[in-house]
């Protein structure tokens, strides 16, 4: 076994290790199951409508309605494709044991999304044995096998977005998502990969898909996952989710339009700026962390900064374009930045966001400084939008004041 898993080890120097990440790839209810053996087990098949809404994590959320039933979550994980034998070892064979990696990270994007979960199961399951689930899947891969599978997915045609999950197998895929892929046609359809390896990062399972499935629309943005962390990364999947857009959970506050526009407010002495932050996701990693009171620094002639409690995920975040009034963080440092004057463009420099008021003040933010959500009528933000880059809060309320 050591054997084998050197030369994973080997093979995954020619991957970044980084535990989770979402890749930009460069290279080249119902029921979703219909039965296809009449020996098969029952299909886990998790309806749209069936999660609890306390799974967005949000009080103020509430399910769009619009979400969910045109989606399929298909996955392949070895926890689901195993007999447990009673003798199962469990610290030589983690992943075996339910739930597998895939199999979470594939329930927590059901639950994002509000799709339908189907697991590709095949008829004969893997031995449960670390050593011998390899040695059988590298036969399969060496005789291009393709295992025939419990079931196939029922009224394909309503879907047409899949999420489509698996584990890094011998540098590619289970021979069994490409039995799937063959007999599920996915063409036309925009298919969204998430996968768990063991170093390997995603390897030739793309091109093996692509191939397999020539017609399905592959996104470039692909959820990796290293194995012994799958089971913490509920939070960065449901955030891949959501960055794709496919998040049911929507926010509710209309009497906050600047919430939603996620607006926010950074206050030191009587002065405030206000900037809008991005749809980055690491501009939302900081708008999780308001309110804030935090010492801002001084640093070089152009900027303001201060370092989160929390890092920022930059997981899906564009870089900053030079320009004073950027709200900026710089990854390799962990600080979150305040230009106020032109500066560089970087490739580890994110923008959150740009100031939408009070931007001469920036330069003079010193001491202690308090960050907050904005919360604003329509009119104000109306009246800041005319303003905009002049004006501090406080003239802002008056001028409401006056117009009332
Ligand atoms: C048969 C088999 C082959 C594997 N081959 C690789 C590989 O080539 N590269 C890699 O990084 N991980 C490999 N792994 C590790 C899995 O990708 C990893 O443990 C994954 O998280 C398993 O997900 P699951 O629990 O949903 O099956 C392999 C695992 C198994 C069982």
């Amino acid at each position: 076994m050591k054997k084998i898993l050197s030369l994973f080890a080997a093979i995954a120097m020619a991957f970044s290790l980084a535990a989770c990440s979402t890749t930009e790839y460069q290279g080249n209810n119902s029921s979703a199951a219909s039965e296809s053996s009449s020996t098969a087990p029952e299909q886990e098949i998790t309806d749209s409508s069936s999660s609890e809404m306390e799974a967005s994590g949000s009080d103020s959320s509430e399910i769009s309605e619009e979400q969910g039933s045109n989606i399929l979550v298909a996955y392949f994980s070895w926890a689901d494709n195993a007999i447990l034998a009673d003798d199962v070892d469990a610290v030589a064979s983690p992943s075996v044991i339910p739930p597998g990696n895939v199999q979470q990270l594939a329930g927590w994007v059901q639950e994002e999304t509000g799709g339908d979960l189907f697991s590709i199961r095949v008829t004969d399951p893997y031995p449960s044995d670390w050593d011998d689930c390899l040695t059988r899947a590298n036969e399969e891969r060496g005789d291009n096998a393709r295992p025939e599978l419990v079931e196939n997915v029922e009224n394909l045609h309503q879907y047409d977005t899949v999420f489509l999950g698996y584990p890094n197998w011998w540098y590619g895929v289970p021979m069994a998502l490409l039995r799937f892929l063959e007999e599920n046609d996915l063409s036309g359809k925009q298919v969204y990969l998430f996968c768990s390896h063991g170093t390997g990062g995603l390897a030739n399972s793309v091109e093996l898909i692509t191939e397999a499935a020539p017609n399905a629309i592959i996104s470039d943005s692909i959820f990796d996952c290293y194995e012994e962390e799958a089971p913490s990364s509920e939070e960065p999947i449901r955030t891949w989710v959501k960055g794709l857009g496919y998040s049911r959970w929507v926010e509710t506050e209309a009497e906050s339009p600047a919430a939603q526009q996620r607006q926010i407010s950074v206050q030191f002495g009587e002065n405030t700026v206000i900037y809008e932050l991005n749809d980055g996701t690491a501009a939302g990693s900081l708008y999780e962390q308001l309110p804030l009171t935090i010492q801002v620094e001084d640093y070089s002639t152009n900027e303001k900064i201060f370092y989160p409690p929390q890092s920022l995920d930059t997981s899906d975040s564009p870089l900053a374009q030079a320009g004073a009034g950027t709200l900026a963080y710089y990854e390799p440092w962990g600080d979150v930045v305040f230009f106020y004057g032109d500066y560089n463009e970087n490739p580890s420099l994110f923008e959150l966001g740009q100031v939408i008021s009070g931007g001469e003040l920036v330069s003079e933010m010193s001491g202690t400084i308090t960050m907050n959500v904005l919360e604003l009528t329509s009119q104000e933000i109306e009246a800041m939008e005319g303003l905009a880059g002049e004006t501090p809060l406080n003239v802002i309320r008056g001028w409401e004041k006056e117009m009332k």
